[in-house]
């Protein structure tokens, strides 16, 4: 009988074949952000509440409406993760680190939580990789960390991605722009949906996200804060920019961007994929020169990003689904399978995936079998000691030297 369990709304089970890529996903990420100099911190899954209502802010919809938030045997509200900024903010206060040597650079990955409708590429618990690089207000730390995701999403080859760029000038530039925004949409209340009309006074950047023809209508004409930066907010602007193409890295300017997080100044930036449907995008993030002071340290300018780890699987469609073996070795009869053994065993300590019959399968089937599991060529030992190397792909045999498979196949790989 089935299980009447199942996995709760909004989240999923991580099987065997998914999990690979994940792996494929997750060491690619940490060599990218290694060899910039970022390193790994990890922080608990769930904090106290107040932290999240400070840092991501009140008026966002994460604290409004979809945190999970729970009280403990103690009587704290705790919260489970909704995203990692904050928490990293906290770490770096709790031990100290701006004592360290500045900015101090770090990445993390993990499970986070958001209590959304879920639909593909959104869920309850999903999982973001992403980075902080804490202690600087330099333009290069905004574009370093904007490469290190273009590079990350290069690197696995994510087809289809557009770089946005905006900015939100400083706390006081926004401040200033907000009352003006607020003035505009409340000039033409008649126009704007109702949810957008309710939420002037609490988020008016949202408005900018609306897809009712109304809202849009006035969106056209409403103000953006990108054409009136000014003076050091101009400058950075134009910085990260140059910095930018400098490199050759393309980008739209985007001056609607918004993002659901209230800690951002200055520099935001979001990666979208053509891919990926209405939840197109795949990581973004920004500069957020408040958010230290807002938790209760020394005034700290940073700046990050984060990823999500599905989005990319979904971006990268089959091509991380199927990673598949380097080898399978196969036998013709079962006095062989000692052999097939020590020589897989060989293999994988060359550094080879490689697999053999456990099960006691004939010859037809270890061949379906290896087909199954992705295998790429398929090393048949015969009963008389010869061996044949057969190709998956192409399905073409040949007679190999039995005393020199490793090299064979370790030297055909590279
Ligand atoms: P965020 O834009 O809220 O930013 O999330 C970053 C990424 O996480 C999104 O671009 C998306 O790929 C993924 N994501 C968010 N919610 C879900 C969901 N429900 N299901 C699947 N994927 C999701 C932040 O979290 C900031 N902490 C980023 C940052 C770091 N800013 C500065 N530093």
């Amino acid at each position: 009988m089935a299980s009447k369990f199942q996995a709760p709304r909004g989240t999923f089970d991580i099987l065997p074949e998914a999990a690979r890529a994940r792996r494929r996903l997750e060491r690619a990420a940490a060599e990218v952000f290694g060899r910039a100099g970022y390193e790994p911190i990890a922080t608990p899954a769930f904090e106290d509440t107040d932290l999240f209502e400070r840092g991501v802010g009140k008026s966002t919809d994460i604290v409004r409406k979809e945190m999970f938030t729970f009280e403990d045997k103690g009587g704290r509200s705790l919260t489970l993760r909704p995203e990692g900024t904050a928490s990293v903010c906290r770490a770096y206060l709790e031990h100290g680190m701006q004592k360290l040597a500045q900015p101090v650079k770090l990445h993390y990955l993990g499970p986070f939580f958001r209590h959304e409708r879920p639909q593909a590429g959104r869920y309850r618990q999903f999982h973001q990789l992403g980075v902080e690089c804490i202690g600087t207000d330099s333009p290069l730390a905004d574009a370093e960390v904007i490469m290190l995701l273009a590079d990350l999403l290069g690197e696995l080859g994510v087809p289809g991605v557009e770089l946005r760029l905006g900015s939100l000038g400083s706390f006081e530039a926004r401040r200033a722009y907000l009352e003006d925004l607020k003035a505009h949409l409340h000039a033409h209340e008649g126009d704007l949906s109702r949810d957008v009309r309710e939420r002037i006074d609490i988020n008016p950047l949202r408005a900018f996200d609306a897809d009712d023809e109304g809202t849009r209508g006035v969106m056209a004409s409403a103000p953006t804060i990108v054409e009136r930066l000014e003076g050091e907010d101009a400058e950075h602007f134009a910085a990260v920019r140059a910095l930018l193409d400098g490199a050759g890295v393309a980008y739209v300017i985007d001056p609607t961007l918004v993002r659901g997080l209230d800690y951002y100044t200055r520099t935001i930036f979001s990666f979208v994929c053509d891919r990926l449907g209405a939840q197109s995008e795949i990581g973004g993030g920004g500069r957020y020169d408040g958010l230290i002071e807002q938790l209760g340290g020394a005034p700290t300018p940073a700046v990050g990003f984060a990823a999500g780890i599905e989005r990319i699987l979904l971006a990268l469609d089959e091509e991380v689904a199927g990673e598949g073996r380097d080898a399978f070795v196969a036998v013709t009869e079962p006095d062989q399978r000692q052999r097939a053994m020590a020589l897989a065993v060989q293999l994988r300590r060359a550094g080879l995936s490689a697999e053999l019959d456990l099960a006691g399968r004939s010859l037809k089937s270890q061949l379906k079998h290896a087909n199954r599991i992705g295998a790429r060529r398929v090393l048949i030992l015969e009963a008389d000691g010869s061996a044949q190397l057969r190709e998956m792909d192409s399905g073409e045999q040949r007679a190999v030297d039995p005393g020199n498979l490793v090299d064979e196949m370790t030297g055909g790989e590279a």
